[in-house]
């Protein structure tokens, strides 16, 4: 039933969270709010606050309003909570609306709307118009079943031929529209606008909610065209950041003892629940939101991401790491996998068959490890001050997990794992000269502002170098804090305009380190407004050799060769033209300086 807004509103004004809490929970006053021990997780010292209209807890992230706290602490659904609370505070509930009663009508519909899509599309796939499609399902290694299990489809040509057969269901385009099936195209030469299918010449796969309920789709194109998945719009039943491609099978399979295991594509999920992993997940072609996250937890108390090997995998991994930390709690965490280099799931299970997935899953890495192992890799730097940040580091990321108890046994791995590498004797590549005996620490922090400053002066810098910058270990402090703003805005911004950077960089708080960055005294023209943007972004590139290090660069630039030679993309090969001068650059300059001192 579909309550008036108003009236829920006026229910929450009537019914005090900590009136209601308070029965339940003993709160004592901290600050304007109260706060006690959450009832929903176990803990020893309070993280559990109550605000007016909300609460929240820091442990176990629970959270919402009195609706919320009734449906958690007794069980039971929205409306009888909203009985619940109606009755207690003497009003009557009003009868549904025509309005609201509509909404939930059409939302309803477009339930029925997106099934009659789904069997459509099934159906399409046995005649012979589907029969590519089929086949290509078929060679990818699907068996009949997983093609029934999962609803997949062939979309048909387009050309409205998918409204032409369900007008006869008396379904129209209206309501094609709102499913995110078909779309309003801006009208060229001269034509009006007109209604387009969304998806052509696709292999359908529906995405249903946590309930099973098909709610969008995906659709991937034959063979190598792009792009090669289109995905549903967002939609009154459909949004990606909150939905997780297979969560309806893998509650199931998690239920009957399955690992729920994060995958990064639709082909991936099919092929583990096909191999017997049926507690397989994806996202739907987005890094893994918060919602998400959560959405998770509320299945396993520990998922298991599978990574991909590469850089792209790794910055996802610690993207991931670092959304998780403050969320986590004794009974929320998360587990890795990294796939070996430039396998998926799938391919790893054409190639070494569901054993071979299983011992990957067997040695999957508990969340403080592959943390660990992200922020130091295999081996500890040599000069103390460096070993004393890196210790730093640490102990604020732990420092970000707001159960105590937890933090402190992630501060412990930590530790534990530095002083392992520390006794252990390391192979260190030899340096090619003798280091310079001038105070390191203070060039490398210049070098870090002069890079620093010539992405905030010129953006454009940032397109190609996204990736580069991320890589790098800077000094801890000001230029930390910069650069992890600027991989911040480039993610969201509209267009890449030093204006709008610097003024991002004051609206996040940091304005002091900008500050230091932008100190004119001390930078090259390069690094200055106004610099030519050829001159700056070698200056870019010469930086970023002095502060990589030239076993890494190395190391990048072969990876670089290598991806180049397998993909031919021209992205990559700028990529390596540049890394391969700065190289060489590094060279140079470090033997320059090895003279000069
Ligand atoms: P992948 O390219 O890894 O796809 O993208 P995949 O699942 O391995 O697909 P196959 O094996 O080539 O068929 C991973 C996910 O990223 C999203 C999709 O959700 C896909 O499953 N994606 C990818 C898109 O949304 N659009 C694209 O063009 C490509
Ligand atoms: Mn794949």
């Amino acid at each position: 039933m579909a309550l008036p807004p108003n009236f829920l509103d006026e229910l929450r004004a009537r019914t005090p969270m900590p009136g209601l809490v308070g029965r339940r929970v003993r709160l004592s006053k901290s600050g304007r709010n109260w706060k006690g021990l959450c009832p929903f997780h176990n803990e020893k010292s309070p993280s559990f606050y109550v605000y007016d209209d909300s609460f929240h807890c820091f442990g176990c992230g629970a959270h919402g309003d009195a609706f919320a706290f009734i449906m958690r602490a007794e069980g039971g659904g929205f409306m009888e909570a909203v009985e619940r609370l109606a009755g207690e505070a003497g009003l009557d509930i009003p009868k549904p609306t025509p309005e609201a009663a509509a909404r939930e009508r059409r939302a309803k519909d477009l339930y029925g709307v997106l099934q009659a899509a789904e069997a459509a599309y099934a159906r399409r796939l046995r005649t012979p118009e589907g029969a590519e499609g089929l086949a290509y399902l078929q060679r990818r290694g699907l068996t009949e079943e997983t093609i029934r299990h999962f609803g997949l489809g062939w979309s048909g040509a387009g050309r409205g031929a998918l409204l032409a057969e369900l007008r006869a269901e008396g379904i129209e385009q209206a309501q094609l529209i709102e499913a995110g099936l078909m779309q309003e195209r801006e009208g060229f030469n001269g034509e009006g606008a007109r209604v387009v299918d969304l998806f052509f010449n696709r292999v359908m796969f529906p995405i249903r909610d946590r309930r099973g309920r098909t709610i969008s789709f995906g659709g991937r194109i034959l063979g190598d065209g792009q792009p090669k998945y289109v995905n549903g719009p967002e939609t009154v039943l459909f949004s990606k950041r909150r939905n997780l491609y297979g969560l309806d099978l893998a509650r199931e399979g998690v239920f009957r003892g399955a690992t729920l295991l994060v995958a990064e594509g639709y082909m991936d999920v099919i092929a583990l629940h096909q191999a017997g992993f049926t507690g397989a997940v994806a996202p739907l072609g987005t890094a893994l939101t918060e919602d998400q996250l959560q959405a998770l937890w509320q299945v396993s108390p520990e998922p298991v991401l599978c990574l991909d090997g590469d850089a792209a995998g790794q910055r996802a991994a610690a993207r991931t790491a670092e959304l998780a930390m403050p969320l986590l709690a004794p009974e929320r965490s998360l587990r890795f996998i990294t796939l070996p280099g430039g396998e998926d799931p799938d391919t790893l299970i054409r190639q070494k068959g569901p054993r071979g997935f299983q011992t990957l899953l067997d040695a999957a890495q508990p969340l403080a490890e592959a943390i660990f192992g992200l922020i130091v890799g295999g081996r500890l730097p040599e000069a103390p001050e460096a070993r004393a940040a890196l210790r730093n580091r640490l102990a604020g990321i732990a420092q970000t997990i707001p159960d105590k108890a937890l933090a402190s046994e992630f501060r412990s791995a930590f530790f534990n794992r530095f002083f392992e590498l520390s006794r252990k004797p390391g192979k260190r590549a030899a340096p090619r000269h003798p280091r310079p005996v001038v105070d390191p620490e203070g060039i490398q922090a210049e070098r870090a502002r002069i890079i620093l400053a010539i992405c905030i002066h010129q953006p454009e810098i940032l397109r190609d170098a996204q990736e580069p910058l991320a890589l790098l270990d800077l000094p801890d402090g000001p230029a930390r804090q910069v650069r992890d703003a600027l991989l911040a805005w480039i993610e969201g911004a509209a267009r890449l305009d030093s204006g709008e950077l610097i003024a991002h960089l004051a609206l996040c708080g940091i304005a002091p380190a900008a500050d230091w960055v932008l100190r004119a005294s001390g930078l090259p023209m390069e690094a200055r407004p106004g610099a030519q943007p050829k001159e700056a972004l070698d200056a870019f590139w010469q930086m970023f050799g002095f502060l990589r290090g030239e076993a890494e660069l190395a190391e990048d630039a072969r990876a670089a060769q290598m991806a180049f030679a397998a993909t031919n993309d021209p992205a990559a090969q700028i990529r390596l033209i540049r890394l391969t001068e700065a190289l060489d650059a590094l060279r140079r300059g470090e033997s320059d300086e090895a003279d000069a001192v």
